[in-house]
């Protein structure tokens, strides 16, 4: 299975986004990672489609965009006009998950599901077959640089057994929060081949190296 890093942006310095994401384009990484936040669905306030419209002007880049906001349906427009490649929105936001997946993808768009680490894994199996992506939150959304939490480990393995129960080798299984060199290869091990990180790659002086050393960590982890 491919193994794929998607940098979260969250842990970037705000005032050079530009060359935050080429530095992370010529890293190597796969796709960008973007934590679209309300204040409301979460407690706190990221940024929004102007961010995103700017940088789709000067990266090539995949975009992740992952939307912690509530009534996500209102914005998908919006945020396939502003570039994004994903959206991965939040199964416990208003709306039947199906209807959401289905206007993302009348978009031209890829679709993901996140849930909250308070969320069971079953909640999902009704959407998998629609959907591209599953996030397992492993932090509590709406801040970088918490503690990853292991115990979602069992969910992650959970998703990847359904998917390939459904005979969907394709489904991408991310996981989001705390991924860094000491916790990649649990979920690679369970069965995750999207990895966010954001401060284990932001908060490092050679993008590129860590970028190379997380995938790698990833594939031994899953026997590759
Ligand atoms: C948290 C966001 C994450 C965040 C991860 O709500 O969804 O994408 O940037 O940050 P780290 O990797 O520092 O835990
Ligand atoms: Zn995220």
């Amino acid at each position: 299975m491919e193994m794929l890093i998607s940098p979260s942006l969250l842990a970037a310095d705000f005032s050079r986004l530009d060359r935050e994401t080429a530095a992370i384009q010529a890293a190597g990484a796969d796709m960008l990672h973007l934590d679209v936040m309300d204040g409301h669905f979460v407690p706190n306030i990221s940024f929004g489609m102007p961010v995103i419209a700017s940088l789709r002007k000067c990266s090539s880049l995949f975009f992740d965009v992952h939307i912690m906001i509530s009534q996500p349906q209102r914005y998908l427009e919006d945020l396939a006009k502003a570039g994004a490649d994903l959206i991965t929105f939040h199964l416990e936001a208003e709306g039947n998950p199906g209807e959401t997946i289905d206007a993302i993808h009348r978009l031209g768009l890829k679709a993901g599901i996140s849930l909250r680490p308070g969320t069971p894994a079953e909640t999902v199996f009704p959407w998998l077959e629609q959907a591209d992506l599953a996030l397992v939150m492993t932090v509590e959304p709406g801040f970088g640089g918490q503690k990853f939490r292991g115990e979602m480990m069992p969910k992650v393995a959970a998703i990847r057994r359904e998917a390939d129960r459904m005979d969907r080798k394709d489904l991408v299984v991310q996981v989001d929060g705390g991924v860094a060199r000491d916790t990649i290869g649990l979920c690679a091990q369970a069965g995750a081949n999207c990895f966010v990180a954001g401060s284990a790659i932001f908060g490092k002086e050679d993008y590129a190296a860590e970028v190379s050393l997380l995938r790698q960590l990833a594939r031994q982890a899953a026997g590759e």
